[in-house]
């Protein structure tokens, strides 16, 4: 392989999980950029994915998808199949949900009384989403013999969340920890990608994680402060700070790689 086609990503056809959202825009516009055709799947279309879908008519599709759903997740295969003539050659498992803002009180509290419903929601969504995604789309790509699956995991997903990063909403009164089921969640990602990764092996289809940080996106200024103390770069990163890793886990550039956990965080894992 001459070295100026490692990162060459013109043949690929990716699909993207959690496409509206902060990150999952951000690979679909580098991978557009860069020549690749994109079908991106979300439970819905935000104003930013379909913007990009009328930019690109014949090269980004968004597809209606629940990652929590096997048959929604093969209609979504079949419809870009059928538009781009040939099966996804990357996945990027990308889509997770964690504890959003109109979460009950209780799922910022004690881990003692952590809600089991809510365990279920993020592991249902989190690992069991991957997993389907991985049954129905990798299996086109073991068919096909080609593929490079890339499970989007998190610092998290390696060591315990930092609760002192959390002290400054103590100090105002909340009881606020941050949740179990994400961690766990993106932990099982690691070792549900080593499993895949040697299943697939013989079959061409390359399966690795990226273990990613903590994205700027106008969090408060009391949060940052304390991440920022916290990480050895001494900043957020910015949302197109994993393209990098996402296109070359893609491409021939990581030929040679599977059942890796590349990790991405500023150094946040390092201490
Ligand atoms: N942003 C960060 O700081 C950060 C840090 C570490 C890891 N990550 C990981 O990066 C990935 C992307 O994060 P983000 O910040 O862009 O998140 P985000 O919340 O902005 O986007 C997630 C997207 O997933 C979609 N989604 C949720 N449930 C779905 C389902 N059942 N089916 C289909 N789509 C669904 C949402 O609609 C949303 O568009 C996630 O896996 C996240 O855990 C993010």
């Amino acid at each position: 392989m001459q070295s100026d086609r490692f990162f060459d990503v013109t043949d690929e056809l990716v699909a993207i999980t959690g496409v509206s959202g902060q990150l999952g825009l951000q690979y679909a516009k580098t991978f557009l950029d860069r020549g690749a055709r994109v079908i991106g799947l979300d439970k819905v279309e935000s104003a930013g994915a379909r913007e990009l879908s009328r930019e690109n008519p014949s090269r980004l599709l968004n597809v209606t998808a629940d990652v929590t759903d096997r048959q929604s997740l093969a209609g979504a295969l079949a419809i870009g199949t059928e538009k781009f003539g040939k099966a996804p050659t990357v996945l990027i498992n990308n889509a997770a949900i964690d504890a959003p803002p109109s979460a009950p009180i209780e799922e910022n509290g004690p881990f003692e009384s952590y809600p089991e419903q809510s365990w279920d929601l993020v592991m249902e969504v989190n690992l069991k989403g991957v997993f389907l995604a991985c049954q129905v789309f990798g299996a086109a790509m073991a068919a096909a013999g080609k593929g490079s699956i890339i499970n989007i995991a998190s610092i998290y997903g390696m060591v315990s969340p930092d609760q002192s990063i959390y002290d400054y909403r103590r100090a105002r009164g909340e009881t606020f920890f941050k949740p179990v089921a994400y961690s766990a969640s993106k932990s099982g990602i690691l070792n549900l990608t080593r499993y895949l990764a040697v299943y697939w092996a013989k079959k061409h289809v390359r399966v690795n994680s990226l273990s990613i940080a903590g994205v700027f996106n106008g969090q408060e200024r009391e949060f940052i402060d304390a991440y920022c103390g916290r990480i050895p770069v001494g900043r957020m990163a910015d949302k197109d700070e994993y393209n990098g890793a996402v296109v070359f886990l893609a491409s021939a550039a990581s030929s040679y790689m599977t059942g890796a956990n590349l990790v991405v965080d500023g150094g946040w894992t390092a201490i």
